[in-house]
């Protein structure tokens, strides 16, 4: 089954130009997806469409087989939604905050305290559930926001920069929670974010999603694998016969999957897109000319070269990029010049 399907959707704000400009994209039922873009791209607004926020100006929208447009409360009936800013009451309790939103959902009484239980058991907020909110951490805040989206066991989750200004800690466990709902209950999770890092760790698919348009569309690791800038970095001890070394460095470019090779008298850095399948290879060539490594590191392609790949430029990131490890190995070498 397909849980969210869009057809040219778009949505334009008191006329201006387009927020989401024509997009049409899908998620299959079991998914993790993610929705990347920097501030500004239009997810949000996407996602309010989506949650029956926001009417879309033209365009279709359809949730777990409803359309959002004519059957919006079929949808709210399916979906659970925690929006980009913190939705609790600070002056309820946890657990009241949960009640609040169970009923607004019409969650039947015997149904609702389970649900409640559950929900604090996942994100880990069973001892602080009768405390004031205005007593919890930013990190708790958002994990009950979380719970309060889990009450009606959605189909489908939608979360919007879950852990957006979170420490890494508890963007950490906010990663496990989310791994563990798509896991446990089998929900389909569309996420948005701009942490390259978040949609690597926890997506199966992603969209790129610039000035309200989709950019990329696919599987995590394919759109990888497509860009390919992976490096091999091989650090070599010195004593080889330096006839022996050109004719390996000779060899290494000829390679099939080997882009390109750069050298030092110490390192040797292989671009390639095939870093897994190459290593074997290199190995096999040292001993035959007398080589020998004494480390080796593979650097594959990011999300980041994906996202610079497709819209021209980086975003905003706490992550290294491809490059990092060859910066590294370059300070390195300046270093012991
Ligand atoms: N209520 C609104 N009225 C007018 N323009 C809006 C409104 N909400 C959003 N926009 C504009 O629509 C565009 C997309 O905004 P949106 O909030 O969907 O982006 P986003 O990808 O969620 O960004 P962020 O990462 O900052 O949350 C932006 O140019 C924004 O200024
Ligand atoms: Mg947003």
């Amino acid at each position: 089954m397909v849980a969210v399907l869009t057809e040219r959707l778009t949505k334009v704000y008191n006329n201006n130009t387009a927020a989401v400009d024509n997009i049409s994209f899908s998620v299959e039922d079991g998914e993790i997806f993610g929705f990347l873009g920097p501030n500004g791209a239009g997810k949000s607004t996407t996602i309010m469409i989506l949650t029956t926020l926001l009417k879309p100006t033209s365009g279709k929208a359809f949730v777990s087989g409803y359309d959002v447009d004519k059957q919006p409360s079929k949808v709210r009936a399916n979906i659970g939604y925690v929006s980009q800013d913190i939705a609790i009451d600070e002056y309820l309790t946890g657990k009241e905050n949960l009640i609040l939103q169970g009923k607004l959902n019409h969650i039947p009484k015997n149904l609702l305290n389970h649900n409640i239980e559950e929900a604090l058991q996942l994100v880990e907020l069973k001892e602080r559930a009768n405390d004031i909110v205005g007593t919890y951490s930013g990190g708790m805040r958002k994990r009950l926001d979380i719970a309060s989206g889990l009450i009606n066991k959605p189909k489908v989750l939608f979360l919007d920069e879950p852990t957006l200004g979170l420490d890494i800690h508890t963007r950490h466990r906010i990663w496990d929670y989310i791994n563990k709902i798509n896991n446990e209950y089998g929900m389909t999770i569309f996420l948005t974010t701009h942490y390259m890092e978040e949609a690597d760790k926890l997506c199966n698919r992603i969209g790129i999603i610039d000035h309200g348009k989709i950019k990329v569309l696919g599987n995590t690791s394919e759109l990888k694998q497509k860009v390919g800038s992976g490096v091999i970095i091989l650090k070599l001890m010195h004593y080889y016969e330096k006839e022996n070394f050109d004719k390996f460095i000779v060899k290494i470019k000829d390679l099939h999957d080997v882009d390109d090779v750069r050298h030092t008298d110490m390192y040797l850095i292989v671009s390639t897109k095939e870093g897994r399948t190459l290593i074997p290879r290199i190995f096999d060539l040292s001993d035959t000319y007398n080589i020998t490594i004494s480390s080796i590191s593979l650097k594959e392609p990011s999300l980041d070269d994906v996202f610079l790949a497709y819209t021209g430029k980086g975003l905003r990131d706490e992550t290294g990029t491809a490059w990092t490890g060859m910066q590294t190995v370059e300070r390195f070498r300046r270093a012991r010049a």
